[in-house]
């Protein structure tokens, strides 16, 4: 059976609605299900009408792929831990780098071979290498860093920027003479000082810094994919790349608002700290600096009495997988007459959502859960503040130190509680590598320790009748 072009052009429509529908639903936490389902029903027909086109003329390599490829994707995607889903996001972007590369390459070759080029092709194939390429690279280094397969420290050395702008310019110019002549000694040095150019441009970057690299790797891989679609008169693939490439670059614009930094800083600042005081040592380097450890049961003997408690997640919660243990004390609070709310910054995590999807994972229900500026108003109420691996995003630096790295970020206002327990292992800073001032608060303690295990004694203290 093969489609006409008409039908798969409605099919195509079908999916591209479904996929605007699925990016819609992804934006709230109660609607993502539903937009991943939508998502990947358009996915679905998209596969199915591309492959009964016309233009398909045997299916022995696409089964192969589609085998091949479906098993590693369903092993990967069921084994991935959440702390590891930027790599996983950074590694797939390099195969629609790569598979940009391929096809504009293949396509130049064949359509050589029939002697069809045309000028307006030999664009879309020059702009579809160079973006591709970038694309691969830099999402190979991205997933190295985030894997700790490189260092993620930034890498800096004198001239660096002005050496990507020389490899950045030569490679225009290769561009430019491959789309005018059709020459394979150019097509072959722009696509290496192109793969040259993602490895240079990422390289400099901050592991810590990651997360808004890959999104904007994802944006250009949604360019790439656009200018794939053009090569093949694919007008799905186009719209989809499309979707990708302003989405990711949103997502890029909203990260760095939130950290409040500017996309320029992310790529050429070098932010965030790889070290920090030792894990033993944390009880002891609290007290020389003048800052209060706790025990789990002085946060229990609080908590147990409070009238409310708001629970801050944080990038910590996630390493320590401490959700599910969170959700049983909040229903052991709960029982006892205790108001529990969850506060969630919109950068807390190392991505967008981050702490949505492990509570929701953990089946906290979606009304316990507030974002920002609900909840700020309500922390001067709050008898206890439980902040579960959380630092930057509640660090009163952002207001008032204008030296520090993360001045103008808009915090949680935890501070103003009447008691603020930290649950965290040692004295080492968070993401942005400052001291949080809220430490040396009266008000303030550290309850050191993983967080799941420093939250399951507070369980096993809460069931055993506290104090
Ligand atoms: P961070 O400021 O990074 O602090 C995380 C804290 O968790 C650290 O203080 C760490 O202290 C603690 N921790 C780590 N593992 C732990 C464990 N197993 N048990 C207990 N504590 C643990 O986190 P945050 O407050 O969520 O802030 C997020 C930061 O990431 C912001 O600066 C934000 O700008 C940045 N960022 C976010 C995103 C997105 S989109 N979410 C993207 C890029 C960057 P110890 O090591 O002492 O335990």
């Amino acid at each position: 059976m093969t489609l006409s072009h008409d039908v798969q052009a409605i099919a195509y429509l079908i999916s591209a609605t479904l996929f605007v529908l699925s990016l819609k639903g992804l934006t709230h936490p109660s609607t993502a299900r539903r937009g991943n389902t939508l998502g990947m029903a358009g996915m679905a027909i998209a596969i199915i009408a591309t492959l009964l086109g016309a233009e398909v003329q045997s299916y022995g390599f696409i089964l192969a792929g589609l085998v091949a490829g479906g098993l590693i994707g369903a092993v990967l995607a069921a084994r991935v831990q959440m702390t590891a889903m930027p790599q996983l996001v950074a590694a797939l972007h390099s195969f629609v780098g790569m598979a940009a590369v391929l096809v504009a390459i293949g396509t130049f070759l064949n359509r050589q071979a029939e002697g069809t080029l045309n000028a307006v092709l030999m664009g879309e194939l020059s702009a579809g290498i160079v973006i591709g390429a970038i694309t691969f690279t830099g999402s190979v280094i991205a997933f190295g860093k985030l894997q700790g397969l490189i260092s993620g420290a930034p890498v800096r050395f004198a001239g660096q920027h002005a050496l990507n702008a020389v490899i950045a310019i030569v490679t225009i110019g290769f561009a430019v003479h491959f789309a005018m002549t059709g020459s394979e000694l150019s097509l072959i040095v722009m696509t290496l000082l192109a793969f040259l150019l993602g490895l240079t441009l990422i390289i400099p970057i901050g592991g810590a810094d990651m997360p808004v690299i890959v999104s904007m790797l994802n944006s250009y891989s949604g360019w790439a994919a656009a200018a794939t679609g053009f090569t093949l008169h694919n007008n799905l693939l186009i719209i989809v790349g499309a979707l990708v490439g302003f989405s990711g670059a949103i997502l890029s614009y909203i990260m760095c608002k939130a950290m409040n930094r500017s996309i320029i800083n992310v790529i050429f600042g070098g932010f965030g700290s790889e070290s920090g005081g030792g894990e033993d040592s944390a009880g002891a380097a609290a007290a020389e600096k003048g800052v209060k450890s706790a025990s789990v049961e002085d946060a229990v003997y609080w908590m147990e009495d409070a009238n409310r408690v708001i629970i801050v997640p944080g990038y910590g919660m996630a390493v320590a997988q401490a959700q599910h243990a969170l959700k049983e004390m909040m229903e052991l609070l709960e029982a006892r007459d205790v108001e529990v709310k969850f506060a969630v910054h919109p950068v807390a995590g190392r991505m967008p959502g981050h702490m949505n999807v492990l509570l929701a994972e953990a089946d906290i229900p979606y009304d316990h859960v507030l974002e920002m500026d609900e909840i700020n108003p309500e922390f001067a109420s709050t008898d206890v503040v439980l902040v579960v691996g959380a630092n930057d995003v509640v660090n009163p630096a952002a207001r008032t130190d204008q030296s520090s790295p993360i001045y103008g970020m808009p915090i949680l206002d935890a501070g103003k509680a009447k008691n603020i327990y930290f649950l965290k292992r040692s004295m080492k800073p968070g993401y942005s590598g400052v001291d949080n001032l809220l430490f040396y608060q009266d008000n303030c303690s550290l309850v050191f320790g993983d967080a799941k295990d420093t939250i399951e004694g507070m369980v096993t203290s809460l069931k055993g009748g506290g104090h």
